[in-house]
Order: structure tokens, then sequence, then C-alpha cells
């Protein structure tokens, strides 16, 4: 049987691997919500410029609102002979109300209708993921109060640097996730103009109410240029851009997570709700979570990707290669929504361990920077010589196998004989810390200072 949408000229209908390769419904189906609002507002446009009857509007609204109910309740039967939502949808209408449901598609095509669905739901996405960043941030806000003053060894190469605190490592990643809620609201602007009416590719002879339109479906206007209007899908590459930088970030804390719950480092430990067992070795609790997220990653970057693969080289306006959109779009999104939900969680519920983190920031010279600048501060050296004289220090703490408050005043005098027993008072790891006070600087009163503007910054930025 030929198609009984589109089949008119159609003798035989499509070959079965035909219908395979076309069919979209398997994960258009998404989109029924928003197709379905998307239709019910060209609907009452097409009634309102007299281009329908109103008797004819009224009935497929209640058609598409039973349609609707159908689909929620899951008695709804997809059908892949019918391609994809817009048509099973159409379909069902038919069935529902008859030939007034004919009526729907005018001045419409399908690719004006994927790209307005495609945009509601990228839309709607975007506002979940802002709403689920702010949960992020909140739970990281939430720990660096707790931690302000926890010192930890803080890394550059992952080699023990200078000492931080747990506090402001968590605010890091709350200035991070700002930038990619930042980003995804950039692209949520720039999306927001409705496709609908630029029709197949050309505009259409109806004099259809384009303002209207946009403006009951929560756009700011209509979009200028049908041909563009078809063919664009910026909107999904911005938005996978954005979500594959977000990913990226919460992968290298998931990374920080293993690393820190290893027993090696041991500065961490979490709940048992985010970590496995091994079905062999009985002591360990592997933090597979993590290790998830850190993977999900490549599937957000791989969305982005596979996009803008899909869309280069394309001619204007609309080719059929735009319907492989859909599907790595969502597997992206998803992956990062599960990401941020898992994150949170962990972030959340984690034992910090500050026995462990502060023992760590002890060695490896943490404070040997905290030396070289009293050299300088208390000596006057030049920080090139300063820098210079520590290192010989380190080298005979080193050797002596001492941290560098473990040598003497002597031992200290042979490398530079200014040095007084004064320069003890900087190499411990809270002074360190609390003398970070430059703007953006680690020290405790920073951070709290810092945490307590977030959590304003939050509050003020709330959707
Ligand atoms: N299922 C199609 C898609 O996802 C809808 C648009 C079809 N348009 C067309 N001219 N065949 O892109």
């Amino acid at each position: 049987m030929s198609n009984k949408m589109w089949g008119g000229r159609f003798g035989e209908g499509p070959d079965r691997i035909m219908e395979e390769i076309n069919a979209s419904i398997g994960f258009d189906q998404r989109f029924f919500a928003q197709d379905i609002r998307g239709s019910k507002a060209h609907c009452a446009m097409l009634a309102e410029t007299g281009i329908i009857s109103r008797a004819d509007a009224d009935q497929i609204v209640a058609g598409l609102d039973a349609v609707l109910a159908e689909i929620e309740s899951g008695k709804f039967v997809f059908k892949r002979e019918l391609e994809d939502i817009h048509m099973n949808v159409e379909s069902r209408l038919a069935d529902l109300i008859g030939a007034a449901a004919g009526r729907l598609h005018t001045a419409r095509s399908r690719n004006d209708q994927v790209a307005l669905d495609f945009k509601l739901y990228i839309r709607d996405t975007i506002d979940h993921l802002d709403e689920q960043l702010a949960a992020f941030q909140s739970a990281l806000i939430d720990r660096a109060e707790e931690h302000a003053a926890t010192i930890m060894p803080g890394f550059t190469h992952l080699q023990t640097a200078q000492p931080v605190t747990f506090g402001h490592h968590c605010l890091a990643y709350v200035e991070m996730a700002a930038r990619d809620r930042s980003r995804l609201r950039d692209a949520r602007k720039r999306l927001n103009e409705s496709p609908l009416g630029a029709a197949a590719l050309a505009g259409t002879s109806f004099p259809i109410d384009r303002e209207r339109t946009a403006k009951e479906l929560g756009f700011d206007r209509p979009t200028r240029n049908s041909l563009d209007s078809v063919s664009d899908r910026d909107f999904v590459l911005e938005t996978l851009s954005a979500a594959a930088i977000a990913a990226t970030h919460l992968s290298r804390l998931a990374e920080e997570i293993v690393i820190w719950s290893t027993p090696g480092f041991n500065f961490i430990r979490l709940p048992d709700g985010y970590t496995t067992g091994s079905s062999i070795m009985p002591q360990k609790r592997n933090p597979d979570a993590a290790e998830l997220v850190r993977a999900k990653t490549g599937r957000v970057i791989g969305g982005l990707t596979t996009l803008l693969i899909v869309m280069k080289g394309l001619p204007l306006a609309y080719s059929k290669d735009m319907q492989e959109d859909k599907e790595a779009a969502f597997d992206a999104l998803d992956a990062l929504s599960l990401s941020l939900a898992a994150m949170t969680g962990m972030v959340a519920t984690l034992t910090v361990n500050e026995t462990a983190m502060r023992a760590a920031a002890s060695r490896g010279f943490s404070t040997a920077t905290d030396l070289a600048d009293w050299l300088v501060r208390s000596l006057g050296l030049p920080f090139r010589q300063a820098h210079h004289v520590t290192g010989a220090l380190v080298a005979k703490a080193e050797k002596k196998g001492v941290d560098l408050d473990g040598l003497s005043l002597a031992e200290m005098r042979e490398a530079e004989p200014g040095i007084t027993d004064e320069v003890y008072s900087v190499l411990g790891v809270d002074n360190s810390v609390a003398s970070r006070t430059s703007f953006g600087g680690t020290a405790p009163d920073n951070v709290r200072a810092a945490a307590a503007w977030w959590r304003k910054e939050l509050e003020r930025n709330a959707t």
C-alpha cells in the first residue's frame, strides 16, 4: 500500500529496507508534546486568519488533545509505516475526527514542523540542564562552606604544588558550572525564533500570521529567512557544544574523585550508594559512578561531532540527512543530564578525610614558595635568587628525609646566612593557606566570602 499521507503519486509502498532506513518514529516520538503544542498553535492561527473555519479548528484542537491523552496514557500505537511523529499524530487525528484533520497541514510542511519541534525540545532541555547545573553548584557551595579551612595539597602536573583548601577546590567547579549555564542560556537566547510558517523552504501563499504563532509558542519573533529556517540546526550544535564543555568539566571532577578515593590518596570516601564492590576482591569499593561520568563525556563529545559531520556540506535547504540529528543529540543530552545528577549526588554525600588531606599537604615541600616569598619579603632577595636558595634547602631536606621545617636554623643558614628563626612561621600549611588573601586566592576567609557571594548569585540567577 502506498503511504496514505503522501502516497498520491505512488503506486506501491516502500521496500521493507526503505521503511526501516526512512522511519524516525522510533526516536522522534519523544517530540509528541512539542509536536502537538506546535500543531495547536498553527491551527489557532489558521482559524484566526480565516484560512480554515472555526468549526474545523475546534474539531482539530479537541482531536489533538485526545491524541495527546492517548500518548500520555500509553495507549497510542506508533506505526513505523507512518515514518515519524508528525504523520503518526496527524493520521490518528484523522481516525478520530475525520476529514477536518486534513486541513491542519495547510501552509505547513514537515520541514518547518520538525525544526519547530526540535527547537521547543532543545529549549525545554536547556531549561532542565540549567536547573541541574544550579543544583550541582549548590551542592558544591555547601561543601565549600563546610570545608573553607580544610587543607589539602593543590597540584600542578598532579605533583604537590602549594597547599589549598578543599572549599576553594569545590568553588573552582562552581565557576565552571556558571560558565556552562551562561553558554546554554546564550544558546537559548539565540534559538528563540520560530521557524513555523517557513513551510517546505520557500514560505507560503496563504496569509499566515507568523508573529502570532511565534508569540503563542514563547518565541521572541519568527525567523527571518524561510530557507535558513528549515536548514538550520545551529541551535542543536550550540547546545551540544555547551554540553560537551560541561561534560568535560564533569569528567575532570570525576577523575579527581577516582584519584582521591584510592587508598593511596584516601582523601575522600564515597558512600555505599555511589560505589560498587568486586565479585572477587572483598576489600574493593569501586567509584563506578565517577568512572561512568568520565566515560559518558565521550558520548556528549561524540554527539556534537556526529551532528557537525551530518551538517557539513549539506546544500540548502532540508535534506533527509537532517533526520540523523536527533539520536545523537538525545543520547548526548541524556548522558549529560544523568552525569549531572550522579555528580551532584556524589558531591553532596562524599566524606572528606581531613587528616589525610592535611598530611598530604604537609608533604612534598608544599610550602617552598612560602619560604621563597619570605626570603624576598624579609631579606630583600630578588625572587630568582630566593627561588635558588629555597631549591638548595629542598634538596637538603630531601636528603635528610625531613620536611622544610625539619631543617635546623644552622642548616638553613648554610644556604642563606641571613635567615632567622622567624622563617618557621611561614612553613606550616595553615600559615601558607591563610596568607593567600589576594583576590581569588585560597585563604579560608576568601573562600567563605566567595561561597557567600555564589550563594547570593545562585538565588539572583534562579530560573
Ligand atoms: N522525520 C523527518 C525528520 O526528522 C521530518 C521531516 C521530513 N521532511 C521531509 N521532507 N521528508 O527530519
